[in-house]
């Protein structure tokens, strides 16, 4: 069910990637790991806590360098880039969604969006354009000019996305992003993160919640930095990806849900 067409090059490959951090003993976090997200999935990377899952999606996003191994964005070696190239790589390839949103507190919804665009040179009466449709897409088009602290948790989660999907990266990488939640909210984060993934974003979610993980299409598996399983399947309905049972999402069965200001 989760055949996927065979693409050219994979949006991000990590190949034979280790990661030691300094110390003695150094701290062995990733230790020869490789993996292909291909353009359009939803792929979940899940590990119970201290398994490397942090530090991998900080290697995939270029935030860190692997000790030796690669990662390529759509086929190109990054680490090869010096830091200033990878910061531009980063601002147009890459969209991040952290368990701990990091808004910016003094600033509004759409403002906090617009920063996702800084760095792409786009005009400021387009940001905002942008940042007001990104809002729409995630539900939030009524909470433009709310600043961080007058919007609910899961409200924070959305601007947060928002602001990771409104420059269209080839692939958003989210940490955790409903480990701050409450079970509710966390499965309407789900939820959101599948139907944007069924509109063509690619996504890789990191998660030490198996519930969360079934959530997607695919489920890679680290333990002590490697790789343990890989696996198709899951995709499992949002009810059971919550942390409680008793969330208020339906399952939708593969029909994808309006959403408030989508075509
Ligand atoms: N900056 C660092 N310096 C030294 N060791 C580190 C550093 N960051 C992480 N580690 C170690 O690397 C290992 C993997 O950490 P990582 O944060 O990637 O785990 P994780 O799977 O994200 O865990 P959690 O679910 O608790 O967030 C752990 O043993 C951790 O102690
Ligand atoms: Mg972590």
């Amino acid at each position: 069910m989760t055949t996927v067409v065979a693409q050219a090059e994979p949006v991000l490959r990590v190949d034979h990637v280790s990661k030691a951090y300094p110390g003695s003993p150094p701290t062995v976090a990733l230790s020869d790991v490789s993996l292909d997200v291909r353009e359009g999935e939803l792929l979940a990377i899940v590990g119970p806590s201290g398994s490397g899952k942090s530090t991998l999606l900080g290697i995939m996003g270029t935030l860190d360098r692997p000790t030796s191994g690669r990662v390529l964005v759509h086929g190109s070696d990054t680490t090869t880039l010096d830091d200033a190239a990878l910061s531009g790589l980063r601002s147009v390839a890459i969209g991040f969604v952290f368990q701990q949103f990091y808004l910016l507190d003094g600033l509004t919804a759409w403002e906090n969006v617009a920063q996702g665009l800084l760095y792409r040179g786009v005009p400021s009466a387009e940001r905002r354009r942008r940042s007001v449709e990104a809002l729409e897409r995630v539900g939030l088009g009524h909470r433009l000019a709310h600043r961080p602290g007058q919007l609910s948790g899961g409200e924070r989660q959305r601007v947060a996305i928002a602001r990771a999907v409104v420059g269209a990266p080839a692939i958003v990488l989210a940490d955790e992003p409903t480990g701050s939640l409450d079970s509710a909210a966390g499965a309407e984060i789900l939820q959101l993160i599948r139907e944007l993934n069924r509109g063509g974003t690619t996504v890789a979610l990191i998660t030490h919640s198996e519930p969360v993980a079934r959530a997607a299409s695919r489920q890679v598996r680290l333990l002590d930095g490697r790789v343990t399983r890989d696996d198709a399947g899951g995709d499992a309905e949002i009810a059971a990806a919550a942390s409680a049972p008793t969330a208020d999402v339906e399952d939708e069965a593969g029909a994808p849900s309006a959403r408030p200001g989508t075509p």
